[in-house]
């Protein structure tokens, strides 16, 4: 019984019930959309989401210009990224602080000149989307436990002017898979931005451990519970 008693003490923060109660909840928030029998599919191969979606976007905006040749840093666009769940899309504004002057009579910038003087957003299209009751969050991956863009958007440095595509599909058991081990996909928090770093040669297997460990990251069984994305 002394285990029986450990293992109720652990439930005691995410309590059994609500393990039981939540799949039902979703299942009947998830029963009310229309695109219901469309799910079955998906969830019997989950592999055949949406990898390589490249949506056409309003202007087009190339990150291996911009990060890989210019320079510029995740964070100067993606400003809440580190601090807080959505890692923002920059505003008109952030473009012209260079476009003021760069380029600023090219057919390819006109749209951005437009929606400066206008006041109306560059409608870009959003290219990763999860549903509505999923929570995640940018700044506890990827300032919290060292996880890197590249792990979940690939090289977007490399991702040229038809625009930033999916790489990964998203799926639960995608976030699920690196849930139950994290620990190799861990890297030391400040080398997070730089995509083209990879683990010296001669790390070994404990390498990601002791980063789990400095960066008090949870343990897989607090990572795969319901209630960890879903609340
Ligand atoms: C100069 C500004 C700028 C910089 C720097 C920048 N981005 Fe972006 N990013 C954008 C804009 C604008 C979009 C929207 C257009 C698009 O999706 O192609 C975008 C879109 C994205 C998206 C897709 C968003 C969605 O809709 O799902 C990802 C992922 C992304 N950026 C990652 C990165 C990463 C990683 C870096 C650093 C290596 C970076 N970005 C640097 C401006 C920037
Ligand atoms: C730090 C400065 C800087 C910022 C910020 C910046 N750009 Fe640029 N952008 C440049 C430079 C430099 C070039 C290359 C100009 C050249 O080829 O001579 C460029 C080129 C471009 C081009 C290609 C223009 C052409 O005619 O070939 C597009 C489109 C563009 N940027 C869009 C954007 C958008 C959208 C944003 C905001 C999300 C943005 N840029 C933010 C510096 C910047
Ligand atoms: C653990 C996986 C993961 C990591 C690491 C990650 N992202 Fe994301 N990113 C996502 C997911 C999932 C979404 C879709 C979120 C949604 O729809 O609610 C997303 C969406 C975005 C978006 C669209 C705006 C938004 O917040 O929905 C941008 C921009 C973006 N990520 C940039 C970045 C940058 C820059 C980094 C690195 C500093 C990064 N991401 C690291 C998984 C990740
Ligand atoms: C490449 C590895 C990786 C992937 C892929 C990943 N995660 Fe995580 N996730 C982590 C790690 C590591 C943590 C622990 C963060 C911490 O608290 O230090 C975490 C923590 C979380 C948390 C807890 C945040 C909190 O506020 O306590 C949520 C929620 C979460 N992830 C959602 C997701 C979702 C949803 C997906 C898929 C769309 C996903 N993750 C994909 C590595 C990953
Ligand atoms: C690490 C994050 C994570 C955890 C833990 C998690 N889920 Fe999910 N779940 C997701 C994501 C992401 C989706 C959306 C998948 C998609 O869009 O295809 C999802 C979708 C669902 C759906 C909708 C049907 C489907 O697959 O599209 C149900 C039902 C569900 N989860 C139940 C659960 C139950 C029950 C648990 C606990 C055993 C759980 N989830 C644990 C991330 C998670």
């Amino acid at each position: 019984m002394a285990s029986d008693n450990g293992s109720s003490r652990e439930h005691f923060v995410f309590p059994k019930w609500a393990n039981l109660l939540l799949p039902l909840i979703i299942i009947g928030a998830v029963g009310t959309m229309p695109y219901m029998h469309a799910l079955v599919p998906l969830v019997a191969s989950p592999t055949t989401l949406n990898v390589g979606y490249q949506p056409v976007q309003p202007v087009p905006y190339s990150h291996e210009l911009h990060v890989d040749e210019l320079g510029i840093d995740c964070r100067y666009c993606h400003t809440s990224v580190e601090s807080a769940a959505f890692a923002a899309i920059p505003p008109t504004a952030t473009c012209m602080n260079c476009h003021h002057a760069i380029q600023n009579d090219s057919e390819k910038i006109a749209p951005i000149i437009e929606s400066y003087e206008t006041g109306k957003p560059i409608e870009w299209v959003k290219v990763h989307d999860l549903p509505d009751y999923v929570y995640f969050n940018h700044a506890v991956h990827v300032s919290g436990a060292g996880v890197s863009c590249v792990e979940c958007h690939g090289r977007v440095d490399k991702m040229g002017e038809a625009g930033v595509h999916t790489v990964e599909n998203l799926s639960m058991s995608w976030c699920i898979e690196c849930h139950r081990n994290a620990a190799p996909n861990l890297r030391p928090r400040d080398l997070v931005y730089d995509l083209a770093w990879q683990r010296p040669a001669d790390a070994d297997s404990d390498y990601g451990k002791k980063l789990a460990e400095l960066h008090n990251v949870p343990s897989s069984r607090n990572l795969t519970d319901c209630s960890t994305c879903h609340r």
